[in-house]
């Protein structure tokens, strides 16, 4: 057996040492921990995305089990109990959320900061406390009286909507357990916490920590939680992405600033579709639903001129027509400047070498500038056929038929190829008013009825630069 002496005045150096061995530093960006301080995560990558989190052995006690037995039980044995959903009221909120809130889910809604997302879920909250009960509404934000003064705009005034300005978790909870509320709001993830760690709010061990804590709580109560959760410029540090895998729901609040429009998309849902949106409009008295988004986007759309086109894009199970501008100018500059807004810039790069080299239009002493109009950014790929006739008709300078609906993915060899629901978008555009369509032939052989609309079936992008005329 050894025996070590230790002096008074060793005691203070000691005792450092041993709070320096429970200290780790962990990436803000993937959770990734390591003993000692990296610029570099190796697993994300991320750089200096590393800080200091002190751990305590607390925090690494068993958690509970989520349904209070933790027996390996057979499948057919378990009995699923009906999830019960009820509605918010806010249409398109019910939407992305797949036909309401489901009792003891926990959703997360992620996005810039001022973006409006405590204003939706306040006006959320206002539905619910009419029609369901209390609310509980935890805000380590702002005052009550800054929200009052919120509610105030948005006439929201209910007895039913209890404030807490509370940041510590176990003391929500507490409150939480005790009142029942039929939902409750954490505004925001990043300024609770738990006192058993001693890292700072808002720090990745903080978040999680705190999140598995209302997980346990939501399931446990059987009551639905939305957590607000403030992406950074950045897009990940310590923000919802370390959450995306505890929660049920995942919820992104999009848009510009300098544009009224917003879009709440879901990203992940355990209980409905993925890639569901809602769409907003920011106003003086808080957001209204715009049920109709197309012929919303396109009331301003300038007629005969040339540049501007529309195509029909799917958003989940939604169609959408979305007009793209192009703007094709001889460069100043040696080299050319290639812009984009709204779409990935690589996409309209290739699109530009797929025109330059299958369909002949030399784009190569060109500025050209692409924009997805109303701040909106689409990724799908069937945009391109769109991209590539609004650049065609700018380089021509001869305006698209307004009333021309366009949609197909451009492959390399400039071949159109087939795209997903393309029943939908046809209906889509014939509603709105459209009464031409060019789409891929693929798509155009299986049609089963026309919608009233004259449809262009094209095998490549020469066919479809036919179109391209008056
Ligand atoms: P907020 O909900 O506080 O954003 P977040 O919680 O995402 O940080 O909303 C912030 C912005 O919304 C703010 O710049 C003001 C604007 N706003 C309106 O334009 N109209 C309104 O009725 C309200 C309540 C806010
Ligand atoms: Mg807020």
């Amino acid at each position: 057996m050894a025996i070590c002496l230790i002096s008074d005045e060793t005691l203070p150096a000691l005792h450092t040492i041993m709070s320096k061995l429970k200290t780790i530093y962990q990436c803000q960006s993937c959770g990734f921990s390591s003993p000692k301080w990296l610029g570099k995560c190796p697993d994300c990558n991320a750089w200096n995305s590393f800080t200091e989190e002190r751990e305590s052995p607390k925090a690494l006690k068993a958690k509970p089990s989520l349904s209070g037995s933790s027996a390996p039980q057979a499948l057919s044995a378990i009995t699923g109990r009906t999830e019960k959903r009820a509605a918010i009221g806010i249409s398109e909120f019910d939407r992305v959320l797949g036909g309401g809130i489901v009792s003891g889910a926990i959703v997360l809604i992620g996005g810039d900061p001022g973006i409006g997302k405590s204003t939706l879920l306040l006006q959320a909250v206002g539905k619910i406390a009419d029609q369901h009960g209390t609310v509980l509404y935890v805000s380590g934000e702002e005052s009550p009286e800054q929200i009052k003064l919120r509610a105030e705009r948005l006439s929201i005034n209910s007895d039913h909507i209890i404030l807490l300005p509370e940041t510590v978790i176990e003391n929500v909870i507490a409150y939480a357990t005790e009142m029942k509320p039929s939902v409750l709001v954490i505004d925001s993830i990043q300024t609770v916490y738990t006192e058993e760690l001693t890292s700072a709010p808002g720090s990745v061990g903080q978040i999680r920590e705190s999140a598995a804590k209302l997980m346990y709580y939501a399931k446990k109560a059987h009551v639905p939680v939305f957590l607000i959760g403030h992406v950074t410029k950045e897009g990940a540090i310590a923000g919802p992405r370390v959450l995306e895998h505890i929660v049920d729901t995942v919820l992104y609040f999009e848009g510009d600033r300098g544009h009224p429009y917003r879009i709440l998309r879901t990203v992940k849902n355990r209980f409905g579709s993925t890639n569901e949106i809602g769409v907003f409009e920011m106003s003086d008295s808080g957001l209204s639903e715009i049920l109709n988004p197309s012929e919303l986007f396109l009331s301003e759309r300038p007629e005969n001129v040339s540049g501007s086109t529309v195509i029909a894009s799917i958003e989940g199970t939604r169609p959408l027509l979305v007009e793209i501008q192009a703007l094709v100018s001889p460069t100043s500059f040696g080299m050319p400047r290639r812009t984009s807004m709204g779409i990935d810039f690589n996409r309209v790069n290739l699109l530009v070498a797929v025109l330059e080299k299958k369909a002949g239009i030399n784009l190569g002493g060109m500025d050209t500038f692409i924009n997805v109009v109303g701040g909106f950014k689409i990724v799908e790929p069937a945009l391109d056929l769109g991209i590539v006739a609004a650049l065609v008709s700018s380089f021509r300078e001869i305006p698209v038929h307004p009333k021309t609906v366009f949609f197909g993915e451009v492959g390399l060899s400039g071949e159109v190829r087939a795209v997903a629901q393309c029943e939908a978008r046809l209906k889509e555009a014939a509603k709105i008013g459209f009464t031409n369509a060019v789409i891929p032939r693929g798509n155009a052989e299986r049609l089963k009825d026309q919608y009233g609309l004259t449809i262009t079936g094209v095998k490549n992008v020469e066919d479809a630069l036919d179109h391209i005329r008056h």
